[in-house]
């Protein structure tokens, strides 16, 4: 089992930087490097087209699917790679509709990140059957599930204020009241063990850029828990998700399980970035991570309440119901965040006045938490944020 003093030596962060943006974008893997460059010279360089079944790259989504299905409570061959997670997002929720053809809500919460909600909207205009996105405060999901729900879709944590919906709860009261549960896990894959399989979960989706530490642009991944595989019929039915692929068949049949969820041609260099982030995650104890996490967001809270009256709390104070983030609102929040990045503290903003620091024990540990903290309480005590340079909003917050 690898140490965090271990881990964090695997990843490749600039001198000088305190990164506390791996909920939006994790590190580089050192490895992952020159595992792409190995992946380009001695795979596509020598093997050609070869690649496809001497490298193994045709099946690398499911086998990756499997090795990252363990961080998430995944059974084996519940979990494919592919596309992004609102593509994902997408097909799931197609095929959880499907399979509640009497009924016409999707319920999903204020806080969700807007993609989900969009394609929702996307697909409920598609299908044309009257469907309904209907959206409620977090904590009022739970009453408004009911009969005329068919698909509970939530993200298990709240991308502003780092809130984390209880999967177990929430599926069960879903189940009861005879509706499939979509959860996406963008904040939560390697945030913390998650539990599919034993929550009951339905259908799940999340990237591996954010905590998974893959790479941007690295494809996301969908879970379909093994007794529903055979009924998701694949909304997005491309070739690769088909039967028998090269028997290039003119008409659409499903493939065996989840490989059905699969769509287009995997996106292979990206896959070997992943592919040396998990090989980091294998060594992982997630038991140990969950309580490291603790430990550092609970510090971080503690230093800067006191010395920051103007910042406020936007993350519970349960950690039961936190993820691996702290957010704090404050008007000028994105000047802040601003001064804070050119002194080398790395988190970001979220509109409409939300600071954001996650923490990701495989690289930040206690020193780094009190160092940003001590940036923190200056930026704020002598209002080094009141700059307009650090008022100058960029395409990416
Ligand atoms: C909760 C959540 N869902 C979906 C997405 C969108 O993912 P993608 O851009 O990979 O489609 C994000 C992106 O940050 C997210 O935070």
């Amino acid at each position: 089992m690898t140490g965090f003093a271990a881990t964090r030596k695997l990843f490749h962060l600039p001198r000088g930087v305190i990164y506390l943006d791996g909920n939006s974008l994790g590190p580089m893997p050192v490895a992952a490097a020159d595992r792409v460059a190995q992946t380009m010279r001695e795979e596509w360089g020598e093997m050609l087209i070869g690649g496809w079944n001497k490298a193994g790259w045709m099946a690398q989504p499911r086998a990756l699917g499997d090795r990252l299905g363990r961080l998430i409570g995944a059974e084996p061959g519940s979990v494919v790679l592919g596309d992004t997670l609102s593509v994902k997002v997408y097909q799931a929720l197609a095929a959880a509709l499907e399979m509640r053809p009497d009924r016409r809500v999707i319920l999903s919460d204020s806080g969700n990140f807007p993609t989900d909600l969009y394609m929702a909207e996307g697909l409920v205009a598609g299908l044309g059957r009257g469907h309904q996105l209907v959206t409620v405060a977090p904590e009022a999901v739970e009453d408004r599930i009911g009969p005329d729900v068919a698909v509970l879709m939530l993200t298990e944590v709240d991308y502003r204020t780092g809130r984390r919906h209880d999967m177990a709860r929430l599926t069960r009261a879903a189940h009861d009241a005879g509706a499939l549960v979509l959860w996406d896990l963008a904040h939560s894959a390697g945030a913390f063990a998650v539990d599919l399989a034993g929550t009951g979960a339905d259908f799940a989706a999340g990237c591996t850029y954010k905590y998974l530490n893959a790479g941007p642009g690295v494809p996301a991944f969908i879970y379909v828990a093994p007794r529903h595989q055979d009924a998701a019929r694949p909304a997005l039915s491309g070739w690769l998700g088909h039967a028998a692929p090269f028997a290039f068949e003119p008409a659409y049949r499903p493939g065996a399980g989840i490989e059905r969820m699969r769509v287009g041609t995997p996106p292979v260099l990206q896959m070997a970035a992943l592919e040396s982030a998990l090989d980091i995650w294998d060594g992982v104890d997630m038991a140990a991570l969950r309580a490291r996490s603790v430990e550092l967001t609970e510090l971080f809270i503690v230093l800067v309440e006191p010395r920051c009256p103007d910042l406020h709390l936007a993350t519970p104070r349960d950690p039961d119901q936190r993820g691996s983030q702290v957010s704090f609102r404050f008007p000028d929040g994105y000047a802040a965040m601003q001064a804070l990045i050119a002194r080398g503290v790395i988190g970001d903003f979220r509109a409409p006045d939300i600071m954001r620091f996650g923490f990701a024990p495989l690289y930040i540990g206690e020193d780094e938490v009190r160092r940003a903290a001590d940036i923190l309480a200056d930026v704020m005590e002598n209002r080094l944020w009141d700059d307009p340079a650090y008022h100058v909003r960029a395409a990416v917050t």
